[in-house]
């Protein structure tokens, strides 16, 4: 069976595709970063375990190192490296900064860009042929594209073409990609995920992003205006592609079952949620009553939506999104099914997720308001 090496392993996507991996015996050899407190093995073991619920773990196929993503030979020592890359490999790279404002351009570029040359350069370095490079990337590096997104190249283009800095750095890492395939014969393939979400099945969520850093907000406001109506810059016609996280693992796996992956898979949800269920969803399970208006302007807010408007710069971008995304070469390679979310799946993650909001703040739960 092949070895699978993953860098930004403790994240969030990566851990739970390293949790899989684990249970169907695969060797996984899991790239982290140490910080004050924790070593990188600790901090890959407590991922794994947070996300089984505290249930036991088996980690006797899992192997951590301790690395620098923007260092030559990731501060390793050549004969540890020859070890981690030896063999027939899959290598995923999923370690990103997720951060997408002005302020974090040369975070956000540092990593997004001149860590994946540094990766794929390490990757070249020390491994055989036929090893893969997986680089993993977002579905959002569309930009803000008219019509159907493809699973091809696209060229990189200026900051107005995107929504914040973040997209256009994915958009610019893929071109690197290309690049080193066409010139060094990179045997790579990139997948592009929407927005994940929780586990479609149980609800369990551990992601703070997106809808979640937005759902967050709005239990801020209603633990300190309960009742209160507010007018959110959204519209409630245009829908979010979100994908599960059970769904985004199983993509995963076919991706590593595949003999011949296609060189782009839009990793993507096949339905998409509206605005007006999510902002429903939330309706029931926060004491606050959100009402949906494109329309609405900065002069007609009163000073608590002045508030939420600042806050949503971020998921402000994606107000108004319909994007459709081709999804031809992923269709070829995923043989088992996988599930798509419904208002309601969607519902179950926000209440999950914000109990656990609510737990970390008070010791207490949300009791269903709706
Ligand atoms: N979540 C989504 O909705 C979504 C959607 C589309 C695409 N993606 C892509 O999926 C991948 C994983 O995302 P995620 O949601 O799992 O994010 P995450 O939980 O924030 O994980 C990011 C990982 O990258 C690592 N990382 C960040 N900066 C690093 C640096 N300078 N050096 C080394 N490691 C660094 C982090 O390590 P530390 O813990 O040490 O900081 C962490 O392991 C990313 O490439 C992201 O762009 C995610």
């Amino acid at each position: 069976m092949k070895k699978i090496v993953i860098n930004g392993a403790n994240g969030y996507v990566a851990s739970n595709f390293i949790n899989e991996l684990l249970q169907k015996n695969y060797r996984v050899i899991a790239l982290a970063r140490s910080n004050t407190k924790f070593s990188a093995e600790d901090r890959m073991k407590a991922a794994l375990l947070d996300m089984n619920e505290g249930e036991s773990v088996d980690f006797s196929n899992l192997e951590v190192h301790d690395y620098s993503l923007f260092e030559a030979d990731f501060s390793l020592q050549p004969e540890e490296l020859e070890t981690i890359f030896g063999g027939d490999v899959d290598y995923f790279h999923f370690a990103a900064s997720l951060k997408f404002d002005i302020k974090s351009k040369e975070e956000i570029f540092g990593t997004n860009l001149q860590g994946v040359t540094n990766s794929v350069d390490t990757f070249l370095k020390y491994t055989q042929s036929d090893s893969r490079f997986f680089f993993v990337s977002t579905a959002y590096s569309c930009g803000n594209i008219k019509g159907t997104f493809e699973e091809r190249f696209y060229d990189n283009a200026e900051i107005d073409a995107f929504r914040n800095y973040y997209e256009q750095s994915k958009r610019y890492a893929e071109n690197v990609i290309r690049k080193y395939i066409d010139e060094k014969g990179l045997n790579a393939c990139i997948l592009r995920l929407s927005q994940v979400v929780g586990n479609n099945q149980t609800g369990v969520t551990k992601t703070d992003y997106g809808i979640f850093d937005f759902s967050k907000r709005m239990q801020n406001i209603a633990l300190k205006y309960p009742g209160r109506k507010v007018r959110v810059k959204i519209d409630p016609a245009s829908t979010q592609n979100l994908i599960p996280i059970d769904t985004v693992v199983t993509y995963l796996m076919s991706a590593v079952k595949a003999e011949n992956a296609p060189v782009i898979l839009n990793m993507i949800a096949k339905t998409s949620i509206t605005n007006a269920d999510l902002l429903r969803g939330l309706g029931e399970l926060l004491p606050i009553n959100l009402v949906p208006d494109l329309n609405l302007q900065r002069d007609e807010m009163d000073s608590l939506e002045r508030i939420i408007a600042v806050g949503m710069s971020f998921t402000g971008a994606y107000i108004d999104t319909d994007i459709s995304f081709d999804t031809t070469q992923l269709d070829s390679i995923v043989k088992d099914e996988v599930t798509a979310v419904t208002p309601e799946s969607i519902r179950n993650m926000l209440e999950y997720f914000l109990n656990g909001m609510a737990s970390k703040k008070s010791g207490q739960t949300l009791q269903n308001v709706g």
